[in-house]
């Protein structure tokens, strides 16, 4: 069974009068312990994507099954439900609770779900992304990378079978990202989850499975590359021949 499956998948923004098709037709599968990333244009719908696939936002039409389970026939509750035992989401801009410190942060993938946290799980998340020392600052007092630190052990504390990265290395400076871009690939690994990222850099794509393009609203599968045939230069090439 494949760990993601999306199947034609739609959806449109009403912006004004007009709806905005963002989405027109979507397939990708994700197969168990894949690490695959998606790259395409600013505006392109690439986050609109993620956030179906999270359940934090609904298509119009098609099909998403996360592990098997469809998640957008679901109800809001049981939307929430899935995602929350089989995602961990690592978002652009960090989405940390502000007035809880790191490890809180990290905790609160077990007491949202009204579990008793399993402190050795979260003092190993923490461990595993290097944030042990850091672990009772809150997130005014960690840097950006620091802040993408934490929220890494966040996603993967619970070993989530799909990890969603949202532009995970977009805003922290280029040491931390090589970084934290090692890191979730390597935890991805460990844990044995799939990743599904969308990057803007070439150099990060370059260190997937499977690099997937996105162009007017859909996966350019011609376009895609895979195994051996993933690397800097190739990846360089199809952005510049798709006009990206
Ligand atoms: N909630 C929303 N309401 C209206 N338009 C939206 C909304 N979310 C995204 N869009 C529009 O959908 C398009 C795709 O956005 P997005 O998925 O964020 O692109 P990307 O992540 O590839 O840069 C953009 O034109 C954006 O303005
Ligand atoms: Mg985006």
């Amino acid at each position: 069974m494949a760990t993601l499956s999306v199947r034609s998948v739609e959806k449109s923004y009403a912006l004004g009068q007009e709806p905005v098709e963002v989405l027109r037709g979507v397939d990708l599968t994700l197969e168990a312990g894949e690490v695959v990333a998606v790259m395409g244009p600013s505006g392109v719908g690439k986050s609109t994507l993620l956030n179906c696939v999270a359940g934090l936002d609904v298509p119009d039409r098609g099909q998403i099954e996360v592990v098997g389970q469809a998640m957008n026939t679901l109800d809001d509750a049981a939307r929430t439900l899935l995602r929350r035992r089989n995602i961990g989401i690592v978002f652009q801009f960090f989405n940390l609770v502000s007035n809880l410190t790191a490890r809180e942060n990290v905790l609160l993938p077990f007491l949202i779900e009204g579990q008793t946290p399993d402190e050795n799980e979260v003092n190993r998340a923490l461990e595993r992304v290097g944030m042990s020392a850091r672990a009772s600052h809150l997130p005014s007092q960690l840097s950006g990378g620091e802040m993408q630190l934490v929220s890494i052990a966040r996603a993967i504390v619970k070993k989530p079978p799909l990890l969603l990265a949202d532009e995970p290395t977009g805003n922290v400076n280029v040491e931390t990202g090589r970084r934290i871009m090692r890191l979730l690939k390597d935890v991805s690994r460990e844990v044995g989850s799939s990743l599904l990222m969308v990057t803007h850099n070439p150099a990060d794509a370059a260190q997937t499975d499977r690099v997937l393009f996105m162009k007017d609203g859909r996966i350019h599968p011609e376009a895609s590359l895979s195994s051996e045939a993933v690397s800097r230069t190739a990846v360089d090439e199809r952005l510049s021949a798709l006009g990206i």
